[in-house]
């Protein structure tokens, strides 16, 4: 690879992703690959620690994959991959497991939420979630992380692991920067604009799918929680028209001051309808590329393999110079 700088980021493969995904973090993947050397993931292992079935699990991993390439993502510029296709994600992550403490993970926020909302299955691959997360960016001493902010936390946790290791056996991992971006760091629900859009959610009208097709976008912007007011500016306690001028931000590219300005006099029902078709004109050929791609199934074999070996070869030399540093013995 090029002397650039490093760029991890791995998604889980729930569902088809939202519009908080995309804006949040798919998004910006792309035009990062021509600036640096950049690997991404299909995060299988992270999504079984809430139950999945085995066979919708499998599709929405080859869905997930599919779907990068649809939003932009390159297997020639990076290296596009499924985690559980490089054993050196297990491999560092019970390493990292050594040097992390219980208090630090019994901290961590989305641990807290998905033990609440999980209550019958609090297993300890929940608990120790943030260990692989960090094996995933440092098994490849990743410079820069573009993740939206709910990851925040989970990257610092990182940075604080790679640091504990380094002075405990000498300087070795580079810490990660999180790569957030300045508008749609955190997209909300469009039915309780004060919670983040979730896959999670019960609600299907909270969450815009990027696969939802023009009419159902529409729909679901035009239900949107907005505010008794008629005004259209971003100001603070107007959470709901404060997310749909990110949205319409995020895909148009006009800052708040000139949506301002295009929506004065007009009401809620005129800037909800722009809004939803905007959105499902900026997603249109994602839509496409997909439902093209996702038909090349040996194609799809064919990059998630090179991709796959591409990751191990990179993140191989790596996870053996930390079984040396820790005191295991050399194989060979
Ligand atoms: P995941 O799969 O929940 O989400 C993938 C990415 O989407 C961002 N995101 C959002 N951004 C803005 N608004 C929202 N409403 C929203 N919802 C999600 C997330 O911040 C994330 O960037 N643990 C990670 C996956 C992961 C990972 C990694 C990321 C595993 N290993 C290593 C970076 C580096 C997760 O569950 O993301």
């Amino acid at each position: 690879m090029e002397n650039k700088k490093l760029i991890f980021s791995g998604i889980q493969p729930t569902g088809t992703f939202t519009l908080g995904n995309y804006i949040g973090a798919i998004r910006n993947w792309g035009p990062l690959q021509d600036e640096y050397n950049c690997i991404y993931c299909v995060v299988d292992m992270h999504a079984i620690t809430v139950k999945q079935g085995p066979v919708k699990l499998r599709q929405s991993t080859m869905n997930s994959y599919a779907l990068l390439m649809a939003c932009g993502i390159d297997p020639e510029k990076s290296i596009l991959f499924i985690q559980s296709h490089v054993k050196t994600h297990a491999e560092l992550s019970w390493v990292l497991g050594c040097n992390t403490q219980f208090g630090e993970l019994s901290r961590m926020t989305q641990f807290k939420d998905k033990s609440q909302r999980h209550p019958d299955d609090i297993n300890s691959g929940l608990f120790t979630y943030p260990v692989l997360m960090a094996a995933d960016i440092l098994a490849y001493n990743a410079d820069l992380v573009p993740v939206g902010v709910d990851q925040k936390q989970h990257l610092e946790l990182a940075r604080n692991i790679a640091q504990r290791f380094n002075q405990r056996y000498g300087d070795f991992f580079t810490l990660p920067e999180p790569y957030i971006p300045k508008v749609g760091a955190k997209v909300m629900s469009l039915q309780d604009p004060t919670k983040k859009m979730s896959k999670s959610d019960d609600n299907p009208n909270a969450v815009i799918l990027i696969l939802d097709d023009k009419d159902t976008i529409i729909r679901k912007f035009k239900r949107a929680v907005t505010d008794s007011e008629a005004e259209i500016c971003y100001r603070e306690g107007k959470d709901g028209i404060n997310n749909l001028m990110t949205i319409y931000s995020s895909v148009t590219g006009k800052d708040f001051a000139a949506i301002e300005s295009e929506f004065a006099g007009k009401g809620y029902g005129d800037f909800k309808l722009a809004v939803g078709e905007a959105v499902a004109d900026h997603l249109e050929p994602v839509r496409t590329e997909f439902a093209r791609i996702s038909q090349d199934k040996a194609f799809l074999k064919k990059c998630y393999t090179e991709g796959a070996e591409k990751a191990l070869r990179y993140s191989q030399r790596i996870v053996s110079k930390v079984y040396r540093k820790v005191g295991f013995v050399d194989k060979t």
